[in-house]
């Protein structure tokens, strides 16, 4: 696809985009470019309303019926079997549950007393820190190494088995791997690969199947939109079911937890990975939020991630700034990284123009291009104001050099 070379061409482009409508399915507020769609999604008109209505009537009116008569007792098996659809799995292969970092440890304990050759974790230096603090405290109780791997040294880590936590698509680089390359490597060794998929769900075309995953784990709060803290999911191979063990064996991961069995049963899906009560109103907004995905074809999300980053990467070049994701679009998840001194005022400078996106110290502004909602001239007219910002020096300022908890 072409890319624009002017806020006409850009226009055009919107005109023409055939996932344009969708944009009418979120709350978005007026004057905003909302470019952190990788951190956390705006919300669907559909997961507010699907919010009010659980909480006014299915918990207020229903009471403690609504576990029953409201779904909630599957809502998260529910949820995975529509999340399924998204990662190329089946329905009983996954469940709602937890945090990402929870589910790492989780699939860890199951994962080591299957995996072959050396007993370790393996876990790139580049890796979200969160995996990196759960490898080492669950490497720390298990007594075996945890390693770090450098850039290039993915494949040997591999050869030489054990455990491997690894992002589909980096948070930082947005690279986003050939998991089927990795799998075939793991399969020789025996080495068994954890997914964190947090960067590519709802927007990268993952197929756990076609690609021989075995286990994985990823939020939905990014760009699935499930909202603030929305759980996590955890997806199991159903041919490595039968071996996989919880080592948080909660009631709600129990075949019959209204059996008040004083001895554990796991379920026979992917649900046996849950531990305990889930958080209800949470999985209801992902419930919400998931009709966005309706009929979507998660290739079409993808391709426009993918020109919307070429946009935004040629006029970033055009600026002479220095780009920190692969430059194909196909290698690419759905954001895309710049290295830039006093990255932390200028995405202040920017916000306070009404454009949000983010900062990873030391040095990376991610800008998240969502699909669903980010349109093309919202990228020109960001790295325009971007190439204003540093023209002018107007992120010197005081008040931008002012470090949030949350940058
Ligand atoms: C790649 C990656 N893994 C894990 C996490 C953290 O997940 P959680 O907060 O659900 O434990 C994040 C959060 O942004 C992430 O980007």
């Amino acid at each position: 696809m072409k890319i624009p070379t002017s806020r006409t061409e850009a226009a055009a482009m919107d005109a023409r985009d055939p996932l344009a409508n969708k944009r009418a399915d979120f709350h978005l507020p007026e004057n905003v470019i909302y470019l952190v769609g990788h951190s956390l999604g705006p919300p669907s008109k559909s997961a507010l309303s699907a919010v009010k209505h659980c909480a006014e009537h299915s918990w207020a009116e229903g009471l403690v019926g609504s576990w029953n008569s409201a779904g909630w007792f599957e809502l998260a098996k529910t949820l995975g079997g529509r999340l399924s659809k998204l990662i190329g799995a089946d329905p009983a292969e996954i469940i709602v549950t937890d945090t990402v970092s929870v589910n790492l440890f989780k699939l860890a304990a199951a994962a080591l007393p299957l995996s072959g050759g050396a007993r370790q974790i393996n876990i790139d230096k580049a890796e979200f820190p969160t995996d990196q603090y759960i490898a080492d405290s669950f490497a720390d109780l298990s007594d075996i190494p945890c390693h770090r791997i450098e850039p290039g040294g993915e494949m040997n880590a591999i050869a030489s088995g054990g455990i491997y936590i690894k992002s589909a698509v980096n948070f930082r680089s947005a690279e986003l791997m050939d998991m089927a390359r990795y799998e075939r490597a793991a399969g020789e060794s025996g080495a068994i690969i954890i997914w964190d998929l947090s960067h590519a769900t709802g927007v990268a075309p993952l197929n756990m199947h076609a690609d021989g995953v075995r286990l994985a784990t990823g939020c939905t709060y990014k760009y699935l939109n499930g909202g603030p803290g929305a759980p996590s999911f955890i997806y199991t191979a159903n041919d490595w079911l039968a071996d996989l063990h919880n080592p948080l064996p909660g009631w709600m991961g129990h075949a019959q937890p209204f059996a008040f069995k004083t001895s554990y049963e796991p379920m026979d899906d992917a649900s046996r990975f849950a531990s305990g009560t889930p958080p209800i109103l949470s999985l209801t907004a992902l419930g919400g939020a998931l009709n966005s995905f309706d009929s979507i074809d998660i290739k079409a999300l993808h391709a426009k991630a993918g020109s919307l980053g070429d946009l935004c990467i040629a006029r970033a070049e055009a600026a002479g700034l220095t780009i920190a994701s692969p430059r194909k679009a196909e290698r690419r998840g759905g954001h895309v990284s710049i290295k830039i001194d006093n990255g932390y005022p200028i995405t202040r400078a920017l916000f306070a123009r009404g454009i949000h996106t983010d900062f990873r110290t030391p040095d990376t502004i991610r800008f998240g291009l969502s699909p669903l909602y980010v349109r093309f001239t919202d990228i020109w007219d960001t790295m325009e104001a971007l190439t204003e910002i540093l023209e002018t020096r107007s992120w010197d300022r005081p008040e931008f050099k002012r470090t949030e908890k949350v940058t």
